[in-house]
């Protein structure tokens, strides 16, 4: 499909991802001269484009993944290696209900409400209103629009106490130890938690507190290195760099209160 006026494309080369919404008449400047947005209209995504000094980029439609680490932002963020362990190690699906703690700038929330689909429902909690307009403002120029099966809470998930039913709980906030109890009504058995948290001092505290309440079980922790490899002739051999901590990631799994008895 030609690319249309109001698309957003990313700009690319080995190095360099620059993300760009397709105006007529408007100039995207960089380091090496500038490209015409009107040259780029009508052509095909994987296309060669020349900057005015004759770098040439190819260009694309962004991935989700070019487009969370592009897109503005007013907190931290979860970054993309995390969210693609998020989404496989906490196991979300099409359809499911999932509640979301901590929206900051939406990163989180782009990769559910993807996954989820339109069948799921996304219920997410942010204390700073602020907040909820920078995510609300990414996930509309994402996806074009505030998708239905998204409902943004301005308050605080540690009193989220009302919530229930849901497949999935995500927290990205500082004191998730605080959620414990609410959660537990919040997640239906069997159900499973994650928590981001950049500290390993806080993973400790929110484990202790998982074990300690008896309905959680199946604690794991992780983090995720991503290293990326140089293959150029012989040169073939890891990157010089890497980024070397974000953040842990715990997972837990509810139990039910029913018990077996033989
Ligand atoms: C690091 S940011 C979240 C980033 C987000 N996950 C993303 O990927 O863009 C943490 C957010 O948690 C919010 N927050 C802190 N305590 C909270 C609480 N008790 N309940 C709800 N949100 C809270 C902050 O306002 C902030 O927006």
């Amino acid at each position: 499909m030609p690319f249309k006026e109001g698309e957003l494309v990313v700009f690319a080369d080995q190095r360099i991802k620059l993300l760009q919404r397709l105006t007529p008449g408007e100039r995207l400047h960089t380091y090496w001269g500038y490209i015409e947005h009107d040259e780029v209209l009508g052509l095909e995504p994987g296309s060669i484009v020349r900057t005015s000094e004759g770098k040439k980029l190819y260009v694309f439609y962004p991935t989700l993944s070019n487009y969370i680490v592009k897109m503005p932002r007013k907190s931290g963020i979860i970054y993309p290696k995390d969210l693609g362990i998020i989404m496989m190690w906490g196991d979300i699906r099409p359809g499911h209900r999932v509640l979301v703690g901590g929206v900051g700038s939406g990163a989180l929330l782009l990769a559910v409400l993807r996954q989820v689909g339109t069948a799921g429902k996304v219920v997410a909690y942010d204390i700073r209103q602020d907040m909820l307009d920078c995510a609300m403002e990414n996930i509309k120029a994402w996806f074009g629009h505030l998708p239905s099966h998204l409902e943004l809470k301005l308050g605080d998930i540690y009193e989220a106490g009302g919530e229930s039913g849901f497949d999935r709980v995500i927290l990205d906030v500082p004191e998730p130890w605080r959620a414990v109890r609410t959660l537990d009504n919040a997640l239906v058995p069997g159900g499973i938690l994650c928590s981001y948290l950049p500290s390993i001092m806080q993973v400790r505290t929110f484990t202790t507190v998982l074990q300690k309440s008896g309905t959680f079980g199946l604690i794991e922790t992780l983090e995720v290195m991503l290293r990326s490899w140089h293959i150029e002739g012989r040169a073939v051999r890891p990157q010089h760099r890497m980024v070397g901590h974000t953040g842990f990631l715990t997972f837990a799994r509810k139990l039910s209160r029913q018990e077996f008895v033989g």
